[in-house]
């Protein structure tokens, strides 16, 4: 391999096979430098949903790529992007995750304040500046703004690069992920329910997004969950009882097994995005659903109703931070913080409009699949750190992507490649290392930046 010193263009694509990955990947601390300003602080990123903030004065503090960024609302109700620094001597603006700054955010040091979208607006013992630089309209006495920040929906993502892709450019086809989150609920809102489940993974950000979207791997990792809740189902079932739907939700890998996740659909798209399509329809035949289903049908008329009931989206991942499952009102954002660290956020969202009895299922898949207390969770962590510790030992250079490589179908006409029917290929994970390699080397084929090295 290259000189670790010297990561050229040359050797960042050198890293990455049409069917394996060098470690290097995940364990270089100068690549996990580049990745953060090449990718996290240059494509758009995940902030958190308006309803996160829904009063004047609000804000909530997320980190894009190396930067402390905050969202805030002001008293007009516009959402606001800037970084959580103060500019005169650097404190941080906020402290606390989130809350209420009331009419201004006050720099608790020299009590400096500014309005909510980071203007200036007072300093005690002003006259002190006479006669300096100091100029109250220079934009370098202003709370720097995040340079791009736009809603989708509801949803805001900031970039720090000045230029680029719009976020509807930058989101393309899977856009349908947050459409679709949004689109079934009866009013057409949404809104987050509580605070989320954050999470210390202590592995590197991409093992996350590969897990996420990776068939080959509940049928073995969650086999002991399956497996339990398989039991249970049975014995609910000898004594005449039928086992509640939630049951479902653990008992389908042990069902399901290894070699069945084949069935699934893979895709993955120009910007990195991916998809896993065809598992967990949720459409029972309960009255709870029916009653759901009836109310899509009179706030949509049947036809756009079934349009959006029928797609069947189980997992999108937004690249490089969101896992989004809309038919289970959940999205998760990762915020790398080193090359063994990154921390995640797991939101769930509720159906305006939805009878309660739904939103207690997405509660439970919450609670049972993806909450840190649950088996399934802690199978998939536990996974991810083994990864990343084999990973920084030399007993072995290269992360095999190799099952059903050479095998997937071309692009369609939107740029979007499909897996082979009935293969359990690992598309995704090869897609989004192919696209990696283009953001860390020149960006062109995503729309991003120009040619370097
Ligand atoms: S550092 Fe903020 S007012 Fe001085
Ligand atoms: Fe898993």
């Amino acid at each position: 391999m290259p000189d670790r010193s010297i990561w050229t263009n040359e050797a960042l694509a050198a890293l990455v096979e049409p069917d394996r990955v060098h470690r290097m990947a995940y364990t270089d601390q100068q690549i996990f430098d580049l990745e953060m300003e090449r990718i996290f602080e240059r494509l758009w990123v995940y902030i958190g949903h308006e309803s996160q903030i829904p009063n004047p004065g609000d804000y909530y503090l997320a980190r894009v790529g190396r930067q402390p960024m905050m969202m805030t609302r002001d008293h007009h109700g516009d959402i606001h992007v800037l970084y959580n620094r103060c500019p005169h001597r650097g404190a941080q603006l906020c402290s606390a995750r989130n809350g209420n700054a009331g009419k201004t955010l006050r720099c608790s040091y020299h009590a400096w304040t500014f309005s909510l979208d980071g203007k200036i607006e007072s300093i005690p013992a002003v006259n002190g500046y006479d006669g300096t630089r100091f100029d109250k309209n220079d934009p370098q006495f202003q709370v720097k703004r995040a340079p791009r920040a736009e809603s989708y929906r509801g949803f805001f993502f900031a970039s720090l690069a000045e230029d680029g892709p719009s976020l509807k450019d930058h989101l393309g086809h899977a856009a349908t992920a947050l459409d679709q989150l949004i689109d079934r609920a009866p009013d057409g809102e949404i809104e987050v329910v509580g605070d989320c489940f954050r999470m210390e993974q202590h592995s590197n950000w991409k093992i996350f997004l590969e897990n996420q979207i990776d068939v080959s791997h509940p049928g073995a990792t969650h086999e002991s969950t399956g497996y339990a809740a398989m039991t249970v189902e049975s014995e609910l079932e000898q004594q005449g009882e039928k086992p509640p739907l939630e049951y479902t939700f653990l008992s389908d890998f042990q069902r399901i097994g290894i070699e069945g996740w084949d069935k699934f659909g893979t895709t993955g798209h120009p910007q990195g995005h991916c998809t896993l399509e065809g598992y967990m329809g949720l459409r029972p035949d309960d009255p709870d659903t029916k009653e759901y289903v009836r109310r899509m049908y009179a706030a949509y008329g049947e036809k756009r109703a079934e349009e959006i009931l029928g797609t069947n989206l189980h997992h999108v991942l937004l690249y490089p931070c969101n896992s989004v499952q809309p038919m289970l009102q959940q999205l998760r954002t990762i915020r790398p913080v080193a090359t063994n660290l990154t921390m995640s956020e797991i939101w769930l969202f509720r159906l305006k409009g939805a009878p309660e009895a739904i939103y207690d299922r997405s509660l439970a898949y919450y609670y049972l699949v993806n909450s840190p207390s649950t088996m399934v969770n802690a199978d998939d962590l536990f996974n991810w750190w083994k990864c990343q510790h084999g990973l920084e030992s030399a007993g072995g250079d290269w992360v095999s992507l190799h099952r059903n490589a050479g095998h997937d179908l071309p692009p369609d006409e939107r740029g979007i490649i499909q897996s082979a029917p009935q293969t359990m290929s690992e598309l995704p994970l090869r897609h989004m290392m192919h696209i990696w390699k283009d953001y860390m080397t020149d960006g062109i084929a995503a729309g991003y930046g120009e040619r370097r090295g």
